[in-house]
């Protein structure tokens, strides 16, 4: 190991996200904690989430955890695990009072009180209605979390290895004992030497053509976890926002539709409320519901002027309409718009010249989130079976674990809370670990596996771009794996992946330098994403139902006798196998989803 350099540790978190520095707070408190993160903290993509946290502070209207979690369960599809949800639930009341009072610039109601706006799912019992419960920051509450942790971090005196990529988790059986990293200015290999590793790493929306996810979402976190033996939980699950800019996928706010912005097809229809998609809340459905009626409604050909788009209309005259005919006592204008949604305004301006203030947004669904990953307790523990048992010292917390509170179907608002709150947990957890665990010794040639496989990416010759393979993989799943998918779709999608995969090892690089060398890290990249892209076809394909955010067009329902289970997908050798693991119910039995 003589070109690799060794640092050590008590606790090393892998990402500076919401989770991430949420862990490192909590987990530097008592342990000795390094956060490495791919990019420079503060452009996590946590700062990418807009409208809200998810918290029943009932400031303005009646409402309560347990409304909340029924909520949670109710747009999970009844495949969340209920306790977890109780958890995420309850913590999230103290945690958002706890990032307020660590300095969050929270948008206030008149009364000084935390302003909160509707959000698709999230309804009172009393009313009927949506209920405000998303505490927001104009549109800009993922950044604000973020800028307050990173500052509470660097108070707390965290340890930050910025642009440091992590490439390998060294686990030795049943241990684990550190992680692999490049340091991306210098192109070596590091070695961080701990007790305890969290995996922090966000989603891997670049699966797909059209996405919200920033270019470094790529499942380096779940595909390291895979090729370590550690099962993937759920990811035949992955959530297409129903707003994105139309073709560049960028995310348009469900707040846009809190704040009373409504969906209008090429017949000029607000069609969630005529063609039966979701006759009581409308546009206020959960996400997969939303996703599904426009995608309906494009393949109709009631998209605008017929194409694959349709319109989010925000502006005062059409929601102030709406809001009279819906005998709602509140109006908007162009002040409170520019209030409210700030960053929309200037996306639409910039990006395609649009003034949301006066004219409706083209959108389309954009693919977002990651309802599975690295299987997790409640205490941010990785699970390596269905049998529950831990893998000691690894810990995982954000989008890239499953606890599961999310189910088959995350409501928005609910990535915020569960990065906060389980971040909370897990950092507390790992500090306690670390208090009597032992540093084990590293294991000969840590780093070996991972550095040959950059020297095969370095010097290969094939004449293949990663960015072809990359573009063909996303295609593919687009087609096949998207917002709909049949056995056929996703058959033809992991063909396609297995040609991909030969592909793969043709990949040649241009750069073969070590100065940051972006050339490389993106051909292994490519690695992760093609393994995620995998994991989430054979899971689909095994699933034969529809829930949440898994709808097939063969298999038209939702399957509780036989399907009431979370998949468990392990990579063994160049093959696979998946387990099962009962879903934990609690106070609300499995019924028919109406919105
Ligand atoms: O629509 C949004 O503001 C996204 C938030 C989320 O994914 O929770």
């Amino acid at each position: 190991m003589a070109q690799v350099k060794i640092h050590t540790f008590d606790a090393v978190i892998v990402g500076a996200g919401g989770a991430g520095l949420m862990a490192a707070l909590y987990a530097s408190r008592s342990a000795n904690v390094a956060v490495l993160s791919k990019l420079y903290p503060t452009r996590s993509h946590t700062g990418a989430a807009q409208g809200g946290i998810g918290a029943a502070l009932a400031n303005m209207e009646e409402d309560s955890w347990e409304w909340h979690s029924y909520d949670t369960v109710k747009g999970s599809d009844y495949l969340a695990d209920q306790d977890a949800v109780d958890v995420l639930t309850k913590e999230a009341i103290n945690t958002v009072v706890e990032l307020e009072h660590m300095g969050l610039p929270f948008d206030r109601f008149p009364n000084g009180k935390i302003s909160q706006r509707r959000f698709g799912g999230h309804m009172s019992k009393t009313t009927g209605r949506p209920v405000m419960r998303a505490c927001h920051a104009a549109d800009r509450t993922g950044h604000m979390i973020l800028q307050t942790l990173y500052q509470q971090c660097i108070k707390n005196e965290v340890n930050f290895f910025d642009e440091f990529h992590v490439v390998d988790l060294i686990r030795v059986d049943d241990t684990v004992r550190g992680v692999v990293a490049i340091e991306i200015a210098t192109g070596e290999f590091h070695i961080f030497h701990s007790k305890a590793v969290m995996f922090a790493t966000g989603g891997w929306g670049r699966v797909w053509e059209v996405t919200s996810n920033a270019h470094s979402l790529t499942g380096d976190g779940p595909a390291i976890a895979l090729r370590r033996g550690i099962p993937l939980q759920d990811m035949e699950f992955f959530q297409f926002h129903p707003t994105g800019i139309f073709k560049l996928g960028i995310l348009i706010t469900e707040g846009v539709r809190g704040e009373g912005g409504v969906l209008i097809n090429g017949e000029g229809e607000r069609f969630m409320g005529v063609r039966g998609y979701a006759p009581n809340v409308k546009d206020l459905a959960s996400r997969d519901v939303v996703s599904r009626a426009i995608y309906l409604e494009i393949k109709a050909g009631r998209g605008i002027n017929g194409q694959k788009y349709v319109h989010l209309d925000v502006t005062p005259e059409t929601v102030n309409r709406y809001y009279e005919e819906d005998g709602e006592d509140r109006r908007i204008d162009r002040a409170y718009i520019e209030a409210k949604l700030p960053d929309i305004a200037d996306f639409t301006r910039t990006y395609l010249g649009v003034d949301p203030v006066t004219e409706p947004m083209p959108v389309q669904p954009t693919a977002h989130y990651g309802m599975g990953g690295i299987p997790t307790d409640v205490h941010g523990r990785v699970l390596l079976d269905a049998q529950k048992n831990p893998l000691p010292g690894f810990y995982a917390a954000g989008e890239v674990a499953c606890v599961s509170v999310h189910g088959a179907n995350r409501l928005g608002t609910n990535s915020l809370t569960d990065l906060v709150v389980f971040g909370k947990l897990a950092g507390k957890d790992m500090a306690n670990y670390c208090q009597t665990a032992e540093l084990l010794p590293l294991p000969d040639g840590a780093a070996d596996d991972v550095m040959a496989e950059f020297d095969r990416i370095r010097n290969s010759g094939g004449g293949v771009k990663t960015y072809e393979v990359r573009n063909k993989m996303q295609v593919s799943m687009t087609e096949n794996v998207s917002v709909f998918r049949t056995e056929e779709t996703m058959k033809q999608a992991l063909e396609d992946l297995e040609a991909l995969r030969d592909e793969y090892q043709k990949v040649e690089i241009q750069d073969k330098g070590k100065v940051f060398n972006s050339d490389i890290l993106e051909a292994w990249e490519l690695g992760c994403l093609l393994d995620t892209a995998e994991v989430t076809t054979v899971s689909g394909l095994a699933r034969t139902e529809s829930r949440g955010a898994h709808a097939r067009d063969d298999y038209t329902e939702r399957d509780d006798e036989n399907w009431l289970m979370h998949t468990l997908y392990y990579k063994e050798g160049d093959g696979y196998r998946l387990d099962y693991k009962p879903v934990t119910l609690g106070r609300y039995e499995p019924k028919p989803r109406v919105y």
